[in-house]
């Protein structure tokens, strides 16, 4: 049953004072592109260089997430958009506390990360992990695609469930054409960069 009769009750620490302290903005930094792209790879090796910097991060990842907070979701389209719903919440909540925010999900549709970066405001990019389906099912590192073409598992993105890429993300990081070490450089320069607060 949805809840009624609540009221939201402001505090009196506002963000820009959590930022002050922290001496950064909060920024969501939304990964986003095909199973076995890259997502949570470079997000693991970006979160390690920014937090030896003494940076406030944190590493949300589709796999993870899935073992807890949305242990009940699914992959059909309607469990898809409620996993990033949940998560877009979660990452609102995070960057209003100052962090900065590596979200490494596949959300294959263009409305699904439309609907993260409004829930979180202008302090969002959206990354764009490139490579295409072939080079992801030359990879398949947990062997997914195998299963998902043999028609073991359903709904399998870049298979037999759609992927949309972004239109316009701030920033793409192509894993492809790039070696691991310039993608998370180009990523961390990005990150710094949309972080930086002057106190
Ligand atoms: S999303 O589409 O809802 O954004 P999410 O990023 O949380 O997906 O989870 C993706 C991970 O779940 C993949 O990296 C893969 O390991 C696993 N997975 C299991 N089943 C599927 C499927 N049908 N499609 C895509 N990924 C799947």
């Amino acid at each position: 049953m949805k809840c009624n009769n609540i009221t939201f009750h402001e505090g009196k620490v506002n963000k820009f004072d959590r930022y002050k302290v922290l001496g950064q903005k909060g920024l969501v930094v939304w990964l986003t592109g095909l199973s076995a792209s890259g997502k949570s790879t470079i997000a693991v090796e970006a979160e390690k260089v920014l937090n030896s910097m003494g940076k406030a991060v944190y590493r949300l990842d589709g796999d993870n997430i899935r073992f807890g907070l949305n242990s009940d979701l699914g992959f059909s389209e309607r469990d898809r958009f409620e996993n990033i719903r949940r998560i877009s919440e979660v990452c609102a909540l995070f960057q209003d506390a100052g962090l900065i925010v590596i979200a490494s999900f596949i959300s294959p549709l263009a409305r699904m990360r439309q609907m993260a970066r409004e829930k979180c405001g202008e302090s969002f990019i959206e990354v764009y992990v490139k490579a295409d389906v072939e080079t992801c099912i030359k990879r398949d590192p947990k062997g997914l695609y195998q299963k998902a073409l043999n028609g073991e598992i359903q709904n399998f993105t870049g298979i037999s469930a759609p992927y949309e890429e972004p239109g316009n993300p701030e920033l793409v990081l192509d894993t492809q054409c790039n070696p691991l070490d310039v993608c998370v450089q180009q990523l961390v320069g990005k990150i710094l960069e949309m972080s930086a607060f002057e106190k």
